[in-house]
């Protein structure tokens, strides 16, 4: 698909990127081809440092990304003493990473590092307590995870969390959670956020690293197929109902296989099909141009079709 142009905000300026799509670091799913795909096609991939076990493997998914592109790349990671961070941060900013998005644990962590070399640190945030927190700590923005989110969520919508937390923080905040589109992009801008990120519709690409099971799930399924529950992790998530179904016949901790577990946000009502993830991100490109277009024609003098 044809985009007419670059969209310019203030993420895509902060990143070098030439359209405000994050893809999602999304655990034991994102891998190195769905993140060069991202990044190939305009938006920024990522990776979740948790699917690597050690610094090697890391420093191997870093070179198979930098084979196939150089342009920017970023990685969610997890600041607790369980991880190795300070060695995962440091092979990250060697290969070029410049995009660092927190999740646990304390981002002041990693800013000075960071900051160092130009880079950015985010923090993923489900309500304004933990927003006030990371912007405490100094962070660059936040992403703002909506309840209609995979993987873990809140309870407040994306279109009700990011005008709030842009109010009380003045932070760019990036729009996470039911956001898969270019009109839900453009609607995501205009309450505020700079960029948005994109998780469950990228789950049904050739490049993300799942069972085609669990591929052909997220496409078959309804937003009232999404269930939240805590019972799986410890903290509210969002999850296909039909794979937690195994949970409660095998309900022992011990006997989890996370893969079993198929998480997925209510964006499933607008993945329809399996498709390369680089379609994707141009799709919403060239589709918030179309809605962008559709507003303007509603302003006085404007042509409304
Ligand atoms: C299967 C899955 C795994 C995820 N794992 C992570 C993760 O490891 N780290 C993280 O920051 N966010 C994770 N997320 C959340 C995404 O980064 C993102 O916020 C979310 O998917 C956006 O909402 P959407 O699914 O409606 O597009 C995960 C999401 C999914 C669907």
């Amino acid at each position: 698909m044809k985009v007419p142009g670059k969209i310019r905000t203030e993420l895509t300026e902060m990143l070098g990127i030439d359209y405000p799509i994050i893809g999602a670091p999304m655990f034991l799913v994102s891998y190195e081809k769905l993140a060069a795909a991202v990044s190939l096609a305009g938006g920024l991939g990522t990776l979740p440092l948790p699917n690597f076990r050690t610094v090697d493997e890391l420093r191997r998914t870093l070179e198979s990304v930098r084979r196939c592109t150089d342009r920017p790349i970023g990685v969610n990671i997890h600041l607790s003493g369980k991880f190795a961070w300070r060695e995962q941060m440091a092979v990250c900013l060697d290969f070029g990473v410049r995009f660092f998005l927190t999740s646990l644990g304390d981002p002041q962590l990693i800013l000075d590092a960071v900051h160092g070399k130009g880079g950015v640190v985010f923090a993923d945030v489900v309500s304004l307590r933990q927003a006030l927190r990371a912007r405490e700590k100094g962070v660059d923005g936040l992403v703002a995870v909506g309840s209609a989110a995979g993987g873990h969520s809140g309870t407040t919508p994306t279109m009700i969390l990011v005008p709030y937390l842009k109010a009380k923080t003045g932070l760019p905040i990036v729009a996470a959670g039911g956001v898969s589109t270019g009109a839900q992009m453009a609607a995501a801008i205009a309450v505020g956020a700079c960029g948005v990120v994109v998780g469950t519709r990228l789950i049904a690409t050739p490049e993300a690293r799942v069972a085609k099971a669990y591929k052909d799930a997220v496409v078959r399924a309804d937003p009232d197929d999404i269930v939240t529950s805590d019972r799986i992790t410890g903290n509210p998530a969002n999850w296909l109902a039909e794979s937690i179904r195994v949970f409660d016949e095998r309900p022992d901790p011990a006997s989890k296989r996370w893969r079993d577990f198929w998480s997925a946000g209510r964006s499933v009502a607008q993945t329809e099909e399996v498709r390369p993830a680089g379609e994707i991100v141009r799709e919403m490109a060239a589709t918030y141009f179309e809605a962008v277009r559709v507003l303007k024609g509603t302003l006085p003098g404007e042509d409304p079709r």
